[in-house]
């Protein structure tokens, strides 16, 4: 019998919670309780089920985290209540001044009760939550005001995007403040993404949270790996929270992420005590931070306290030192990646910066090492900062020795000793021998890395000996690998060989995408991947596709284009793609979620009570290639108004923008 539509909703509304329990196991608590494999099977009966009924979608859904909203700018939005920023101490006398001026703001000679939490290195932003719904989010900005990033928000999985009945109904608004951060790990991972397809790399964690947020397109920031970590409300008189710690203790509850070093300190030293934890900790966090912040724990005590200017007088940042350190240049090495490019490597004299020991740097390239006039034998001074690997700052000339030695960059490749160039426009010198040992074990990383198809058990070690035996001379070799070539290999015994033959032969099956993303074109990575793969779902019409046809898809644009023509008309990169198909690799077609339809390029505003909830209308829209934003403008093809308006009718007609009904819509849709 079939379901009826309320047995399908609640159906759709256990998944969901299912889905947010394993999604908070995983993002907030980090003890992922299902495999990877079994949540994408709750993911996708979702998304089959939505699909199906799309009056089922909600705006809370986990669905809505993938993002497609294209924004041509943010609109500003001011903040209800002002997001302060902090006074700055460094030392612990610096401090003692601040509790001091604290026990004096409250007339007290007792110890103070402190909330020290470590000083996140992200980006400040406030999550308002509407009768328990997450409904706007907006940048700190200037304090006052700040930018309507909402649908990139929407994408990071530690927001939670409901909040529970009882606490939507005590606080029915709610304004939860925190910030936004990429881990360590994952920073190098995207820099490492960056490099490859010779996009700019960014400078440090902080640039990549903070870049990733201020994307117009949410779904590359939903590809971003960012964590939000609450650390605060905005209000200070809600019934029942009357401090930062029950504050906090709230958020937890409601499946914030919190930092697990905030705690309270009551009295000065047990303050300065956790500064010095803390400074301890901070090289082995997997995320930035720049100092502890230091909130007076009580919010009756903090509105007696006030607030100067733009920062409160119950709060400061106790900041650490910065991260630097000398040392000397012992010489420098130069390394060739999968792309050809000759990268320079400072060698230095072992040195420790804020607790790791430190051997190497980056130089960068050749305009770097200009710039810095840096010599072999020089003192430089070294910085980490966000990276792991430390960058060399500055140069102190008066130490330099007679001696030093100018840096050379070699004119052959280290690896194969082909004569390098330096392309016009390029600040890198590239080896553009296909068949460079380095470029050849580069490329076999990546293809079987997590970017590419994603072969378990074939990393940097396997895929060295692999090129070294001249078992692969192009990723596609693999493909042709049998059990008794591996078995001489180092460290590989019956089994292993087995596992890794059976992973390889898994990635016959891989998502276009993933095979497409594995080639290594220049400028291709994840989301233009996708975005071929759905527009040639006939594998073959990508390989024969023309300038003209390539550009004029939407995301590629014309160096893209460019880069995967010259990929194609390769030689070698063609006997490559012929090596994939002998080999069984299967180029299944792949379906983008339908972007292509009638309403292709047509953006539309909804307004106004229509005869279902307005997620129902915007999936509508979207599945036919539309597109739904939050406010009109001259862009605005189309508002759909039900009964009530409001304004944005008045702006459409003095835009003169077509305002259309249900009906209408209906019309252009068939
Ligand atoms: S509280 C008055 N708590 O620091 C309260 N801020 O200089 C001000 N930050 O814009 C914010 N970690 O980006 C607070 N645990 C934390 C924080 C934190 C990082 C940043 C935040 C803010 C800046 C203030």
């Amino acid at each position: 019998m079939p379901k009826t539509l309320k047995q399908l909703s609640r159906q759709v509304q256990k998944l969901r919670e299912k889905i947010n329990y394993y999604n908070r196991k995983y993002h907030v608590d980090d003890s992922p309780e299902i495999s990877d494999a079994a949540f994408d099977k709750l993911f996708e009966q979702l998304l089959a089920l939505e699909k199906q009924y799309p009056e089922l979608v909600s705006a809370d859904s986990p669905s809505q985290r993938v993002g497609s909203e294209v924004s041509k700018k943010f609109e500003n939005l001011p903040h209800r209540i002002q997001m302060l920023s902090l006074q700055k101490v460094t030392t612990a006398e610096e401090f003692a001044a601040f509790d001091q001026r604290v026990s004096e703001g409250l007339e007290s000679n007792q110890d103070i009760e402190y909330y020290t939490e470590p000083k996140l290195d992200g980006l400040a932003v406030e999550l308002i939550y509407r009768n328990g719904l997450f409904e706007t989010g907006l940048t700190r900005g200037d304090g006052s005001s700040g930018e309507n990033i909402t649908p990139n928000l929407r994408t990071i999985r530690t927001i939670p995007l409901r909040l529970s009945e009882q606490i939507a109904s005590k606080y029915p608004l709610l304004e939860v403040r925190g910030e936004v951060i990429m881990r360590k790990s994952d920073f190098e991972k995207l820099n490492e993404t960056l490099r490859a397809s010779n996009q700019t790399t960014l400078a440090n964690s902080r640039n990549g949270a903070a870049g990733s947020l201020r994307q117009l397109d949410s779904s590359i920031t939903a590809s971003r790996p960012l964590l939000f970590y609450a650390f605060g409300i905005s209000d200070r008189e809600l019934p029942g929270i009357d401090s930062q710690q029950t504050a906090i203790e709230l958020l937890k509850s409601e499946g914030f992420k919190i930092n697990e070093h905030a705690h309270s300190s009551v009295g000065k030293s047990k303050v300065e005590k956790a500064f010095n934890k803390l400074t301890k900790k901070r090289p082995t966090l997997d995320y930035e931070i720049d100092g502890m912040v230091i909130k007076v724990n009580s919010f009756e005590e903090q509105t007696m306290l006030g607030q100067i200017a733009r920062a409160p007088r119950w709060a400061v940042a106790w900041k650490f030192e910065a991260e630097q350190a000398e040392t000397i240049l012992l010489d420098v090495e130069f390394s060739v990646g999968r792309t050809g490019v000759v990268t320079p490597v400072a060698k230095l004299k072992p040195v420790k910066v804020s607790g790791v020991t430190v051997s190497s740097a980056s130089l960068h390239n050749e305009d770097e090492i200009k710039a810095l006039d840096i010599r072999i034998g020089d003192t430089v001074v070294i910085q980490r900062a966000g990276e792991v690997i430390p960058d060399v700052i500055e140069v102190l000339l008066e130490h330099r020795p007679k001696n030093s030695k100018p840096i050379k960059f070699p004119s052959r490749c280290p690896s194969c000793d082909r004569a390098v160039t330096r392309p016009s426009g390029e600040a890198a010198y590239r080896c553009l021998n296909f068949s460079c040992p380095s470029q050849v074990e580069g490329r076999l990383i990546y293809f079987a890395s997590k970017a590419g198809v994603d072969i378990d058990g074939l990393g940097e070690k396997l895929a060295r000996q692999l090129c070294q035996q001249e078992l692969v001379k192009d990723p596609a070799d693999i493909y042709f690998l049998k059990k008794e070539d591996l078995l001489p290999l180092d460290l590989m015994a019956d089994k292993k060989a087995e596992n890794l033959l059976a992973a390889i032969d898994k990635s016959r099956r891989a998502e276009l995408p993933k095979i497409i993303a594995a080639l290594g074109i220049i400028g291709v990575g994840e989301t233009a991947a996708k975005i071929l793969a759905a527009e040639f779902t006939d594998f073959d019409k990508l390989l024969i596709a023309e300038q003209e046809t390539l550009e004029t898809i939407a995301g590629i644009g014309p160096v893209i284009a460019e880069n995967i023509l010259a990929f194609f008309s390769d030689k070698s990169h063609r006997r490559m793609m012929d090596k994939l198909k002998a080999g069984g690799v299967k180029f299944l077609p792949y379906k983008l979620k339908s972007k292509a339809g009638v309403l292709l390029g047509k953006t539309f505003v909804i307004t106004g009570t229509l005869s279902k909830p307005r997620p129902y209308f915007k999936k509508l829209i979207e599945d036919n290639g539309g597109k739904v934003t939050g406010s009109v403008s001259s862009s605005t093809d189309y508002l759909l108004c039900g009964t009530k308006p409001g304004s944005k009718e008045v702006k459409a007609k003095k835009l003169g923008v077509e305002a259309i009904g249900e009906k209408r819509l209906k019309a252009l849709l068939s």
